[in-house]
C-alpha cells in the first residue's frame, strides 16, 4: 500500500518535509498543511510553504480548505503557475474556527455546496484532485447524502477518517462505517486514523485489502521511521531509530537556526518536534526534553537519548 504523511499544521511544514524525505524512506505522497484564503488573499505563510524551490524533489501534494467552489477557484489559480498537477482537498477539519465558516468538516452536512466544489472539480481537467474526509460533521451518516456527488467526480482518491468533527481527534474511530464506506466508494481509499505501530497497520490492511493506501500522521511524528518499517517488513532497532531521530532533529535546529533570530524562539519551535514522540522516547527521557528552560540543558538532554 502507498503511504501517505498527513498534513499536520504547526509539524509538516516545508524544513521538515525536506528532512523527512532526506533522511527517511518509505514515504509515498507528503501534503501541505492546509492553504487557506484570509481576508481573499492566500496566507503569505502558505505562499511560502507550498513555493517549488522548497520542496525540490519532493512528491508533494498541496491540500486547500475552502468554504465554496469560489475559494477553491481562487487557489487553483494560485498553484497553477508553480506547476502543481494535484490537490488535495480538506473536507475534515474539525476546529470550530474552521467548520463555523462552513470549511473542512464544516462542509459535509452542505451537499449543495460540496455539489458546486465537485462540479468545479469536473471542469478542471489540467489539474487532479483528491478529498480528505470525515464520516461527518455531527452525525457518522452524513458521508452518505455526499456519496453519489462523490461517486460522480473525477478523484485520484479519498481519504477517510473515520470519525466525526464533533470527535475531533480523540474517541472511538468508527470501523464499522469505515467499512460500509469501502464497500460503496468507487474510488481508491486511504484510511487515516490512530495508525501508531507496524501491527496497527497490519491489522487494517488484512481487514481492508482493497484500501490503495494509508495516511499517517502523529505515528510518523511520533516515529519518523515507521513507513520506512513498513515498506522494509520489519522493525528498527531502537538504537537505529533514535539515530534517526537525531538526524532528523539536528537538521531542523540548524535550518531554525537560519531562519530564526533569537535562541528562545529557536528553542521554542524546536521543542514542538517532540511533542508525540513520548511513546517512542519514554517518559524521563521526554519529560527532560520538554522541561529544558535553556538551550543548553536541551541540547543536553537530546544528547542523553544516545
Ligand atoms: C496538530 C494537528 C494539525 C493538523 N493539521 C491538519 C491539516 O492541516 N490538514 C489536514 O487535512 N489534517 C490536519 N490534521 C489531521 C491529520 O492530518 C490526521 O487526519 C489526524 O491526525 C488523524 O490521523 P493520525 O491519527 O494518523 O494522526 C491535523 C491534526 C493535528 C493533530
Amino acid at each position: 500500500m502507498n503511504i501517505h504523511f498527513a498534513p499536520l499544521q504547526g509539524y509538516t511544514e516545508d524544513c521538515y518535509r525536506r528532512l523527512h524525505h532526506a533522511l527517511c524512506e518509505g514515504v509515498d505522497v507528503y501534503y501541505t498543511p492546509f492553504m487557506r484564503l484570509e481576508h481573499g488573499e492566500v496566507r503569505s505563510k502558505d505562499l511560502r510553504d507550498v513555493q517549488p524551490e522548497r520542496n525540490q524533489g519532493i512528491p508533494l501534494v498541496p491540500q486547500v480548505i475552502v468554504r465554496d467552489a469560489d475559494e477553491l477557484q481562487r487557489l487553483i489559480d494560485v498553484l497553477r503557475p508553480m506547476d502543481y498537477q494535484r490537490v488535495d482537498i480538506n473536507m475534515g477539519c474539525p476546529f470550530p474556527l474552521q467548520t463555523r465558516h462552513g470549511r473542512g468538516a464544516g462542509l459535509l452536512p452542505h451537499p449543495d455546496q460540496v455539489e458546486r466544489i465537485c462540479s468545479l472539480i469536473r471542469q478542471s481537467a489540467d489539474i487532479q484532485f483528491s478529498i480528505k474526509m470525515r464520516l461527518g460533521l455531527t452525525s457518522p451518516d452524513e458521508w452518505q447524502t455526499l456519496m453519489p456527488i462523490l461517486a460522480d467526480t473525477p478523484l485520484t482518491h479519498i481519504t477517510l477518517h473515520p470519525r466525526t468533527g464533533a470527535q475531533g481527534y480523540k474517541g472511538e474511530v468508527l470501523m464499522e462505517a469505515f467499512e460500509a464506506f469501502v464497500h460503496v466508494c468507487p474510488h481508491p481509499l486511504v484510511y487515516n486514523g490512530d495508525l501508531t505501530t507496524l501491527a496497527d497497520i497490519r491489522r487494517i490492511e488484512q481487514r481492508f485489502p482493497t484500501l490503495s493506501g494509508i495516511m499517517l500522521g502523529r505515528g510518523l511524528l511520533a516515529r519518523p521511521t515507521l513507513a520506512e518499517e513498513y515498506k522494509r517488513g520489519e522493525a528498527m532497532t531502537d538504537t537505529d531509530v533514535i539515530q534517526r531521530i537525531k538526524a532528523l532533529h539536528d537538521g531542523l535546529l540548524a535550518d531554525y537556526r537560519r531562519i530564526i533570530p533569537s535562541e528562545a524562539q529557536q528553542l521554542q519551535k524546536v521543542r514542538t518536534f517532540w511533542d508525540y514522540m513520548e511513546p517512542t522516547l519514554g517518559r524521563k527521557a521526554w519529560k527532560k526534553i520538554h522541561k529544558a528552560g535553556s538551550m543548553r540543558n536541551y541540547l543536553a538532554a537530546v544528547d542523553e537519548l544516545g
